[in-house]
């Protein structure tokens, strides 16, 4: 038969090591990352939360525009400013800093876009 007197104690100390790093913690996931916001803009060039969310969607899709298309690199026009369908020369213009932007979130979902790998990332200050 089973022991419940070994299997108890066994779950108990079981549980307690898997669920260790969210009572660490304090029921947190640790801390949140914030991106560092552009100082030169105060919108995006879509709402906020559907950048949030929608971001890698709307780079392929300017990807696909700009590379089967020729011409297709106009189309992001933010407070009357015309900002092209680029990474390097659209979302980096405003977010400066991979580093602190991209990365600060990436870093903590555990994601690793290999766009840098063709694309030239911008110059970092510190
Ligand atoms: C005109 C300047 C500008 C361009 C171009 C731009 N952004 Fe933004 N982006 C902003 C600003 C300003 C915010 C913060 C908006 C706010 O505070 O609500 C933002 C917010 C975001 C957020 C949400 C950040 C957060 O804190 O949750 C993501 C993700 C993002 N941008 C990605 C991109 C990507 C990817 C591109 C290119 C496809 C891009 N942005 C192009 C200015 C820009
Ligand atoms: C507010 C947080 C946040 C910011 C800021 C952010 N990302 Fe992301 N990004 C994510 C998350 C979360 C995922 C993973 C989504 C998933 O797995 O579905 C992701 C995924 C991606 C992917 C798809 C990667 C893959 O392997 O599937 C690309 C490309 C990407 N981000 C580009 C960028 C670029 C370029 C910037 C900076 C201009 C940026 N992101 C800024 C949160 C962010
Ligand atoms: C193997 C090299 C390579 C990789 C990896 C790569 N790209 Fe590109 N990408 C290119 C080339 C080449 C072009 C065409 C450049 C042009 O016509 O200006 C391009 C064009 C683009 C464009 C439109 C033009 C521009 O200036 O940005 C976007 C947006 C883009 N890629 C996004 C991405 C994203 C997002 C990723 C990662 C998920 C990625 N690329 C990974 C090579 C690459």
């Amino acid at each position: 038969m089973y022991d419940l007197g070994k299997i108890i104690p066994g779950l108990i100390v079981f549980v307690g090591l898997v669920s260790f790093p969210i009572w660490y913690n304090g029921g947190n996931a640790g801390d949140i990352p914030k991106p560092e916001k552009p100082v030169n803009a105060k919108e995006c060039v879509a709402a906020t939360q559907y950048m949030r969310t929608t971001h890698m969607q709307m780079l392929n899709i300017w990807r696909d525009d700009v590379v089967r298309e020729d011409g297709a690199r106009k189309g992001a026009t933010v407070s009357g400013t015309e900002y092209q369908r680029s990474l390097q020369n659209g979302c980096m213009k405003c977010h400066t800093s991979k580093k602190k932007f991209c990365d600060a979130c990436h870093v903590y979902t555990a994601v690793t876009p290999y766009c840098w790998d063709c694309h030239i990332a911008p110059q970092e200050t510190n």
